[in-house]
Formats: structure tokens, sequence, C-alpha cells
């Protein structure tokens, strides 16, 4: 992988350097933190590899069978494999130990095989040892190990670490606030992203006017999404594509399967791809042949109005769930405009948020962290704050923290929808469609600015663009 401008030496010695100070402000002792394991697909096969976000986050590096070791002054140490011509053949270049604090600005490194007695040593005296809890497996017997071991050399006057602590809210807290290389290669991946959709759309069209009559498999629009996304550089998809013909866009997770869409059904695309281990999240929902039936366009003004009322309140200041409630009543009128809901069995908007009926038809949140992960770390709710009380997602009333303060740096979708199920007192014109539309925002000084909008969301231009 190339190491860019989210992952320059610089930004990572930076990022260590904060994360030892806030482990000294704690108490101090030494972070241990591997990568993620090769995973087996079958036989010799592994799964493409893909280092883990923390580990990357904080070293650059993204070979396989790694550990970094950092304490509380900031001192690095990362474990890796050495060099093997022979290995390097088969499997490719390996960094080795010898190269990797000059390249990557660790302080020292060395061969994996050294990890036991390495970190052994290092945890000598220290005060206490940092790992992520509950994300690797088999991390905390390897630390009981080394722990065992310094114990059992008390009688030579070697103290082990006298407590464990979670590093994962560390991390979590600290790559929840991008920082401007971070914000670069994410603002490229959304362009990419944004860019196989207006592909997945042309292409769409072009079928539907060559032959109006002939289906179009969910299976050839991913197709043209993998093929935008590679060719622009990006790594992988950042999860599995959503690519959704009619009724299917009603199946939140639905994955790209072979249903043929047909004219006058929607499409919905749900797909992003990742960039130097950055994560984009985008979902267009367009006419398979290019014009918005009159069902499809009003359900489609409701959800496109609820994504500008949740924009409008995605900003500093503001709390995450500000968006999602200022969506939920957009989309809680817009369905007793359209009959979805009937207003004298359900009351007005205000009685439709407090009875919860709207889930009904939006039954998801309207936004999550995103980052290296396409569902990023991160607390959703201000744990330093009192808890008030409010509604939950169900129209209880509960007593819980508020969700958290929007800053500068964060990065969120803004993701609202309405999907429509045949059920007895719906109107049959709008039964199976399902609509989403997804944008990726950075929170700026002002308010926020929306990385993905290569793609039009504005039905008139999604019209223009496949007619052209
Ligand atoms: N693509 C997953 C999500 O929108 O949350
Ligand atoms: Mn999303
Ligand atoms: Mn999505």
């Amino acid at each position: 992988m190339r190491r860019d401008e989210a992952a320059s030496p610089a930004r990572c010695a930076e990022r260590r350097r904060r994360l030892a100070a806030a482990m000294a402000a704690q108490g101090g002792g030494i972070a241990v933190l591997p990568t993620a394991p090769e995973r087996q697909r079958n036989g010799d096969n592994d799964h493409p590899y893909r280092h883990c976000s923390h580990f990357h986050y904080l070293s650059g590096f993204d070979e396989p069978q790694a550990w970094l070791l950092l304490d509380d002054s900031g001192h690095s140490t990362l474990l890796c494999r050495e060099k093997n011509a022979e290995r390097e053949i088969w499997d490719g270049h390996r960094l080795g130990p010898e190269a990797a604090p000059a390249v990557l600005g660790v302080d020292e490194a060395h061969a994996v095989e050294a990890l036991d007695r390495v970190a052994i040593d290092k945890l000598a005296g220290a005060a206490a040892v940092w790992l992520p809890f509950g994300v690797h497996d088999g991390l905390v017997a390897r630390v009981d190990g080394w722990l065992a071991a310094l114990r059992g050399r008390s009688h030579l006057g070697i103290r082990s670490p006298q407590s464990q602590h979670d590093l994962a809210p560390l991390l979590a807290e600290m790559r929840l606030v991008k920082d401007e290389g971070e914000l670069a290669t994410m603002r490229r991946a959304a362009r990419i992203s944004a860019g196989a959709h207006v592909r997945a759309m042309r292409f769409a069209a072009a079928h539907f006017r060559a032959a109006p009559q002939a289906g179009l498999p969910e299976y050839a629009l991913e197709a043209e999404l993998l093929h935008e996304f590679r060719r622009h550089g990006a790594q992988s998809p950042a999860y599995g594509a959503i690519v959704a013909a009619g009724r299917n866009a009603c199946v939140l997770h639905y994955a790209a399967g072979d249903t043929e869409l047909r004219a006058g059904e929607l499409c919905l695309i749900d797909a992003g791809c990742e960039l130097d281990g950055y994560a984009s999240d985008v979902t267009r929902s367009f006419p398979a042949d290019g014009r918005f039936t009159p069902a499809q366009r009003e359900l489609y003004d409701i959800v496109l109005e609820a994504q500008q009322a949740a924009i409008a309140v995605t900003r500093p200041g503001a709390r995450k769930q500000d968006a999602h409630w200022a969506a939920v009543r957009v989309l809680a009128q817009g369905m007793l405009d359209a009959g979805l809901l009937e207003r004298n069995k359900v009351g007005d908007v205000e009685a439709v948020i407090e009875s919860a009926a709207y889930r009904a038809f939006y039954m998801h949140g309207t936004g999550h962290w995103l980052g290296r992960d396409v569902h990023d770390v991160g607390e959703v709710l201000a744990l330093d704050e009192p808890p008030v009380e409010q509604r939950d997602g169900y129209g209880a009333r509960v007593l819980k923290k508020p969700s958290r303060v929007l800053r500068p740096g964060m990065v969120i979708t803004v993701e609202p929808g309405l999907y429509v199920r045949p059920a007895e007192g719906v109107p049959e014109r709008f039964w199976n469609i399902g609509i989403r539309i997804e944008d990726d925002a950075v929170i700026t000084a002002t308010g926020c600015e929306l990385i993905s909008r290569d793609v039009p969301v504005d039905p008139r231009e999604i019209e223009r663009l496949m007619r052209g």
C-alpha cells in the first residue's frame, strides 16, 4: 500500500505521541497491539489480507504478522516478519526489521519471532499493560503468558504490571476526529464511490435504451461498481455492495444477487470503496430506465427532503442524534401526506413520532461514524454528561446519556430512507418501493462538507444524467 497522506510516518508518529500521552495521563504503561491475522479460505488459499484498523492508524504498516509496542514516553517498537528470499518469491516484498525504523519512523524493530522475549523485557517494571479488549482472538492469553513469565522472575526483584486497561476507547476517541491527511483520503474515496454510482446509473440507462424489455441482473451493476472502484486504485469495497432491484430494496442488508432489474422499477445501490484503509458509504436510488414514476417520485422527494433537514443540523455544536430526529420528522410528515399512515388512525406528526408509528416504513438510524471502518469506532453517547429523558427508537421514554456533540473533523453518514412492503391499508401504488439516500459528511467549522456529492441526488439531475 502507498504510505500516503493518511498514514505518513509523520502522521503515525504524531498519533503514537498522542496515544502515549493519553496513557501517561491515566497512570502510564505499555500498549500492546497486534495487526489482524491472516484468514485461511480453504487449502492454501487465504482471504485477501486486511490489516487491523487500529494498528495501521498507528504504524502505517500493512504487512501481516506484525505487532506494535508503545510505552507511555512514546517509544515505539515494531515486530515484523524478517526478510526471506524464498518467501518473497511466493508472497512478495517484506519490509523487514532492519529497514522498518527508517521507512516507518518507529524507534526500533525486531523479527516477530522475538515477540515474547521483547514484550516480556518491555513489560518488566511497567505500571500497566494496555491492550484492546475484545478485538483480537488470543491476545489476552498471549499477554497472560508474558505476565506469568514476569511473575516467575519476581524473586529477582522484577515487577510485573499491576493492572490491565482497555486500549480500544483511547484509540476510538482519537480516530473519531480525522486529521487533514485522513480527510484528504476520505474525500478521494468518496469521489471514487460517487463515480461508481454514476457509472452504474449510466450503465442501466444504456441497457434499457437498447433493450427496454430485457432484465438487467443486479450482479451486472455490481460489476460496474467494482470496476470503477478498482480502476481508480481503491483496494476493495468497504462492505458488501447492496444492489437491490425493485422490491429487494426493502431488505435493508440485501446483497447484490441475480434478480433482474426491470424497466419501471427503482434500483437501490448502497456501495462504497475502501481506499488506502478508509471507507466511503454512498447510497442512491434511481429509476432503472431513467424516469421516476409519480409514486416513486413522491416518496423520493420525501426522503430527499428528510436528508436535507438532517444535513441542515449536521454541524458543530449539534448532537449526533439531531440529524436523526430532523429526518424522522420530515419522513413522518411525508408518511401522513402520502397516505402511508392514516391520520385518523395514528394522529398528527407529533403522535406518529411519539408512538414510533413511522418505524413501519423507516426502521434504521440516520447516520454512523465513518472512517477506517464503515461503521467506524467512536462512542456515540456523551459519557461525561448526565443522563436525560429522551425518546428511544421505539418511542419509549428512557433515561440515558445524550448523544455526543459534533466537532469539526468528525465524519458521519446521513442516510434516511423509506421502505414500503405490501400491507393492508398501505396504498398499492407504493408497494415494494424502497428508497435510501446516503452521503458522507465531514463536520467543518461552520456546518458540514458533503464529500460524496459527485453523484446527483436531485431527481431531475438523476433523470438528466441517465438521459445523457
Ligand atoms: N452500507 C452500510 C450502511 O449504510 O450503514
Ligand atoms: Mn451507512
Ligand atoms: Mn450504506
